[in-house]
């Protein structure tokens, strides 16, 4: 079958990619001791989650014409690296709930979070020795520019919070950093597992950039209306912790001058118990139309991926493959 789809260049499903990195990532999960380091590792990593970035990087393989297989460890290490910014990231959100279970700074706590994501960090980039040469050295060359990058957004994020002049301009610079590049970089490393050309890997990383600020557009709107049971976040988060979201700075703009200055204060304050806050701060969210821009700018920003893919070199049918993913994750509701 597989020789057979080769042939033909026909892509596997996005469910074939799934499965088989899942297999990959539960047969390299391995609880040593010290079991304190460990444990929370295997803890993260096996309370799922959409497994986006390692599909990504896995179907980019194929597109360019290689065997997926090739790109496991990669793909592993996108995921690893994944979730040790999400294991930092919820120490720094404060945040109580991850795909529907306990933190690991809360199950644990922090000091553990701390370590447990220094290993994986760590673990992330020992998965590139899998590889010889140049692909060695394009592969590491990637992934330490975009986990700079990926640092310098968290840092920006956290920044935003306690400023009251954040423009969105900024603010996309900042989305770009902490969620876009790596979506970017897991294209790109199937593309240079693949050997595609520079053209191609410079697209293809184009593609996952903008997929990328529409994703993370979409998760700050699902942060503050998402559904709890389906989203595993706590509803509020961003609104609880002052983040600086597209939803806040479009309603600044297109809310009365009376409900942008309530907003604005509501935004400086800490409440102990922040239920009403949450409350009217979702209220003026809805009063000042921006669901409405914000799913436009997640339109806007899928529809500029789907532009950069004219670009690639590569069969109508991969185009659509990917187009297929972005249609997806734009509909999402986890
Ligand atoms: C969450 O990423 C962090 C963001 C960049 C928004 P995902 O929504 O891909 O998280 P999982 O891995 O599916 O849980
Ligand atoms: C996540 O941004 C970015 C990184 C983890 C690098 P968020 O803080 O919005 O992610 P969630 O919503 O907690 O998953
Ligand atoms: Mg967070
Ligand atoms: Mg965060
Ligand atoms: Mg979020």
């Amino acid at each position: 079958m597989d020789v057979f789809l080769d042939k033909i260049h026909k892509m596997h499903s996005i469910e074939h990619y799934r499965t088989g990195f899942i297999a990959y990532l539960e047969s390299h999960t391995i609880v040593q001791e010290p079991k304190n380091l460990y444990e929370p590792v295997a803890y993260i990593l096996g309370l799922g989650g959409k497994r986006l970035r390692p599909i990504l990087t896995l179907m980019a393989t194929e597109i360019f014409g290689a065997d997926y297989k090739k790109a496991l460890d990669a793909a592993l290490a996108i995921e690893v690296f994944h979730n040790f910014s999400l294991v930092h990231d919820d120490i720094m959100d404060d945040a109580p709930l991850r795909r529907g279970n306990q933190t690991v700074h809360e199950k644990w706590d922090i000091n553990t979070g701390i370590l447990s994501g220094d290993v994986m960090l760590i673990s992330a980039y020992r998965l590139f020795e899998n590889y010889e040469g140049e692909t060695f050295r394009d592969l590491a060359k990637l992934f330490g520019k975009t986990a700079i990058e990926v640092c310098e957004g968290q840092q920006y994020d956290v920044d935003f919070e306690t400023r009251n002049d954040v423009g969105i301009p900024e603010y996309l610079k900042m989305i770009e950093y902490k969620t876009a590049v790596l979506v970017g970089a897991a294209l790109k490393m199937g593309g240079i597992v693949a050997k595609a050309s520079e053209t191609d890997q410079n697209s293809i990383y184009e593609f996952g950039r903008n997929l990328g600020i529409a994703f993370q557009l979409k998760d700050d709107f699902l942060d503050a209306f998402g559904d709890p049971k389906t989203f595993g976040k706590q509803i509020g988060g961003d609104i609880i912790a002052n983040k600086k979201t597209y939803l806040y700075l479009k309603a600044l703009e297109q809310a009365t001058e009376k409900q942008a200055r309530e907003l604005a204060h509501l935004f400086s304050i800490q409440p102990k118990e922040p239920e009403s806050k949450v409350l009217m701060v979702q209220e003026i969210f809805t009063g000042s139309g921006v669901v409405e821009s914000t799913q436009k700018a997640i339109q806007q920003y899928t529809q500029n991926a789907y532009d950069v893919l004219e670009n690639l070199q590569i069969s109508d049918a991969k185009k659509e493959a990917l187009r297929e993913f972005g249609d997806g994750l734009m509909s999402r509701e986890v």
